[in-house]
């Protein structure tokens, strides 16, 4: 509703325009969420949706279902609305979900080689469920997991809190681990995802989100032509089955080198060893700049609509990811087939394999810790 119909509406109950005028500054600051039921579980457990909606940012919609960001509404250069995101039209499709659109992705996001690793001199098995190794938590990872959602009102509006209390062993993790995750909008464009975790006994934690973007719009065509500039001077190079090798190798004249802006289709088959592993890319790239400290990662450009989507991160990592196993055999939520490469992801992270790479920055948390991470996904226009 509009500043003047709303006004209109109130004095039409009665109430003069001055009172009306301080009640609707305290309405339409920041940020506002709408929730509404989303379907339930095949257990019977009621999922939500919750619409967040801000002036100058993306309406963005996220369920309690894995923490999955729905869809992400945000205008190209001529003001037409697309959505940026890739995903499902309903509930059924989230359950069903096994290339993880968009949710939030733990205990340990990423690969662990061979399924095992050792904290404080003891060994802890998880399940396989990628070739030899972990990915993403294993198969009832965080991804399928009702989170508790409360929405919070403070002086900037409104914010969605998710909570997951992972019980001591599950998946194979020690320790009970409490995750709270924070959806906000800022009047940036920013979609800002605050992640923090307690745990009762030692281990290792690595939580992302997995949006998959296409800035044409979801289901439009691939990413090949999108210009994507990574703040990265390294990468992590992996073996056949995407597990780092431990060296940190520079980008310089390699397919890797995103330090100026570059088409990302413009080297993706390339003749280089490390593509044939991914099937394009897959990797984790070095951040330029302090681990802890809020910093842009990365920036995509798609000149057709001009949208151009910010990645900034307080992670040590990011995992750039062109949609290599999508295939077309998924259809999205506006009934469109995935293709190859019809997304890229960019995964904030810890290295892949830290708990078994002794020289990558620890992913270890221990009890009276507290693990922190911010990413922020901020939507903008170029003209
Ligand atoms: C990450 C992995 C990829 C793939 C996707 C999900 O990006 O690195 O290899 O597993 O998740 O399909």
């Amino acid at each position: 509703m509009t500043h003047s119909r709303r006004i209109l509406r109130l004095a039409l109950f009665g109430l003069t325009p001055i009172l009306c005028l301080g009640a609707e500054m305290t309405a339409q600051a920041g940020t506002r969420i709408e929730r509404k039921a989303f379907g339930k579980t095949k257990s019977g457990e009621s999922v939500e949706l919750f619409t967040l909606t801000r002036a100058g940012a993306p309406k963005v919609a996220i369920t309690n279902l894995g923490g999955y960001v729905v869809s992400m509404l945000a205008p190209d250069r001529t003001g037409r609305i697309g959505d940026v995101t890739l995903g499902f039209k309903d509930l059924a499709g989230y359950t069903g979900d096994t290339s993880y659109f968009g949710c939030l992705v733990g205990r340990y996001a990423n690969r662990i080689a061979k399924a095992a690793f050792s904290l404080d001199g003891k060994r802890y098995a998880l399940s396989a469920n990628n070739g030899p190794n972990s990915l993403h938590g294993g198969p009832t990872g965080f991804c399928s997991r009702l989170w508790t959602a409360a929405v919070k009102s403070g002086k900037d509006g409104d914010t969605l809190e998710l909570k997951y209390v992972s019980r001591d062993g599950e998946e194979g993790y020690p320790g009970t681990l409490t995750a709270t995750v924070v959806y906000s909008l800022r009047e940036d464009g920013g979609l800002v995802i605050d992640y923090s975790a307690t745990s009762d006994a030692p281990t290792v934690v690595n939580l992302t989100n997995h949006a998959y973007f296409n800035l044409a719009g979801e289901g439009e065509g691939t990413i090949l032509d999108h210009e994507l500039q990574l703040e990265a001077d390294a990468f992590t190079p992996v073996d056949a089955t995407l597990i780092p090798t431990g060296e940190l190798k520079p980008v310089a004249e390699t397919p890797f080198d995103f330090r100026k802006p570059v088409a990302i289709g413009a080297r993706i088959d390339a003749a280089d060893e490390q593509l044939k592993f991914g099937g394009g890319y897959d990797h984790n790239f070095v951040v330029r700049g302090a681990p802890g400290a809020l910093r842009l990662a990365a920036r995509v450009v798609e000149k057709k609509s001009g949208r151009t989507l910010e990645m900034f991160t307080t992670e040590p990592g990011v995992q750039f990811y062109t949609g290599n196993f999508l295939d077309g055999k998924v259809v999205g939520k506006a009934g469109k087939p995935y293709l190859k490469r019809g997304a890229f992801c960019l995964e904030a992270q810890h290295y892949p394999d830290s708990p078994n790479q002794p020289d990558f920055p620890s992913a270890v948390l221990r009890p009276g810790q507290q693990y922190r991470q911010a990413t922020v996904y901020r939507l903008s226009v170029t003209k």
